[in-house]
């Protein structure tokens, strides 16, 4: 069996959330660098388990991180067979990081530009993940690598299928109304983008009980605060009609 200490050399930690803790590695065959996920805990091995099932319905796409393989990671305290995803290792930082609390002064300003060119990464990233079925779950700015003009969605480990009956909550924050109640769906998704985005476009973080006021920028336009609204939309159906707007 390969085991994960046996194949890649270990090095700084990338980042962590709830679930896992991310790990540069390095093949020491071929030297090329990875990401290596690890559980926190062996409870939440089952949220790795569900990561590792999804990407093996997809394929290589532009918006969306690419998984390799899963191998065995022996450690104390863990079942007899543990084991860490092994993604492809996306540089820069996530979205979380230029981003400030919602009491502060923004440390930077998104321009309009870039806010659309991350916006259409990542709608091209989530239909492509509806369009296999598959609901993200937890889009939100920890979750969303930004490399230069590389934008990558992270983190599967609240996604589910479509048909799956299993309810898998997201984050508090960036999750929709609807969601606490009736599980997530390709809604709650575009809910999700329309906060993360307009979180962008303000600079700061949404905490739990922040409003969703859509950014009063003048500098974005009408057409995009419109889109933006639609997915804001207390009501799940209107929302999909924000994806053509914010394009
Ligand atoms: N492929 C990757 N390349 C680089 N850094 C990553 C990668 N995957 C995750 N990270 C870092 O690790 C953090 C936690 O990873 P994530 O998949 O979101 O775990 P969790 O499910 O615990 O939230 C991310 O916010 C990011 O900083
Ligand atoms: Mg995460």
């Amino acid at each position: 069996m390969v085991t994960l200490e046996s194949k890649y050399d270990i090095f700084t930690r990338l980042g962590s959330g709830a679930i896992s803790t991310v790990y540069l590695v390095q093949n020491k065959a071929n030297g090329r660098y990875f990401a290596a996920k690890r559980a926190n805990s062996p409870d939440k091995l089952r949220y790795l388990q569900r990561e590792k099932d999804l990407f093996s319905s997809l394929h290589k796409n532009q918006g969306i991180v690419t998984f390799i393989e899963s191998v065995e990671d022996v450690r104390a305290g863990f079942p007899y067979y543990n084991f860490a995803n092994i993604f492809q290792y996306v540089g820069g930082e996530p979205l979380n990081d230029y981003l400030v609390n919602s009491d502060q002064k923004p440390l930077i300003t998104f321009s309009p530009q870039e806010i659309l060119w991350i916006s259409q990464q990542l709608v091209s990233g989530l239909l492509y993940l509806h369009a296999n079925g598959i609901i993200h779950g937890d889009l939100k700015p920890d979750n969303v690598m930004k490399n230069n003009l590389d934008i990558r969605i992270i983190d599967f480990s609240a996604a589910r299928r479509i048909g799956d009956s299993q309810k898998v909550s997201g984050s508090l924050s960036y999750g929709a109304p609807e969601q606490w109640d009736h599980g997530s769906s390709f809604e709650t998704d575009y809910y999700s983008l329309g906060a993360l985005l307009n979180s962008l476009a303000k600079g700061q973080r949404l905490g739990f009980l922040d409003v969703f006021n859509v950014t009063s920028r003048h500098d974005i336009s009408d057409k995009f605060k419109e889109g933006l609204s639609f997915l804001l939309n207390k009501n799940p159906s209107v929302r999909q009609k924000g994806l053509g707007l914010i394009l």
